[in-house]
């Protein structure tokens, strides 16, 4: 019955193909052993949003974890380009994953391993959504990751068990929490404002992935002057906060208004989140490199 079959196109080791016919094998180490690591980058109105901060991170993913560079910093840029250009991508996300390679299943890999790469689009409102315009409720759930999450590795289970509670019990997301203090988003940075007007996040460390949209938004509150402290807060800090908002490549600035039962100021956006929500956007829809 005239079902309409919409296939993007991908990116597979070399070639760009239908998504019916992208294929990897059974013994790539993504798979069997999470081995391997991704980067999302935004595309708003056509424009690719801090791409040259997710590129320099997804180097240093791979050199981490010893995974050479499939291809060069300056090919991955043009292959993102192509995706975005042959799936008339306006407004949404490109996703690209390098793993260390398909091989016998064996915990010791060989030094001549040849990655694997794939690159995809996926169309995503970027704009206006509910979730930024009203803000949203999160839950506080444990953070059971490992010690290296500066890594972005597809090693991800912690997190959709963490979101998943989150769902659960009724809240759109979830921030985690380790010996009393939040370390960051499930797939986000996360900050508050204080009763003082202080912006405080969370210092870079093995213990949070150095967000590219979190570098942004430090550097839109140096040029505003804004008080930022760069340290650990508590949970209850965050519960007191004036503010609270949660960044990355896929949701911007998002206010976070009730956390657990707590609502965070008068359960509205606040005006400081307000005021990154706009610059950010703005600095998205003007400055970022325009590829359609
Ligand atoms: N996640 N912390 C974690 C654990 C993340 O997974 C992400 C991004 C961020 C924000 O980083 P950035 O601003 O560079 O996107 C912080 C992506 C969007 C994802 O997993 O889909």
């Amino acid at each position: 019955m005239g079902r309409v079959i919409v296939s993007r196109t991908i990116y597979v080791n070399g070639e760009f193909v239908n998504e019916q016919d992208a294929k990897i094998s059974i013994f790539d180490r993504g798979f069997l052993f999470g081995d391997g690591i991704y980067e999302v980058s935004a595309v708003i109105e056509g424009r690719l949003v801090d791409n040259e901060l997710h590129l320099a991170r997804l180097e240093r993913s791979l050199g981490e974890l010893d995974i050479p560079m499939p291809v060069s910093l300056e090919e991955f840029k043009e292959l993102q380009k192509e995706l975005i250009r042959r799936n008339n991508l306006k407004n949404g996300v490109v996703y690209i994953q390098v793993t260390r390679g398909s091989a016998e299943r064996d915990f010791l890999y060989a030094a001549d391993m040849k990655p694997n790469l794939i690159m995809l689009t996926q169309v995503k409102q970027l704009q206006d959504t509910p979730s930024m315009r009203d803000g949203i409720a999160i839950d506080i759930q444990p953070d059971i990751r490992w010690l290296r999450r500066d890594i972005k590795t597809v090693m991800l289970l912690s997190q959709v068990l963490a979101k998943k509670a989150a769902k659960d019990r009724g809240f759109q997301d979830v921030w985690l929490v380790e010996d009393g203090h939040i370390t960051e988003g499930g797939s986000s940075s996360a900050f508050i404002v204080t009763k003082d007007g202080v912006l405080v996040t969370r210092p870079n460390s093995n213990a949070i992935l150095p967000g590219c949209t979190r570098k942004a938004v430090l550097k839109i509150a140096e040029e505003l002057n804004l008080k930022v402290e760069e340290r650990l807060f508590t949970v209850e800090e965050a519960y007191e906060a004036k503010e609270a908002f949660l960044t990355s490549a896929s949701s911007f600035v998002t206010p976070v208004v009730r956390i657990v039962d707590k609502q965070i100021g008068d359960g509205k956006p606040g005006p400081i989140t307000r005021r990154f929500q706009e610059i950010y956007l703005d600095l998205a829809l003007t400055s970022a490199e325009p590829i359609i």
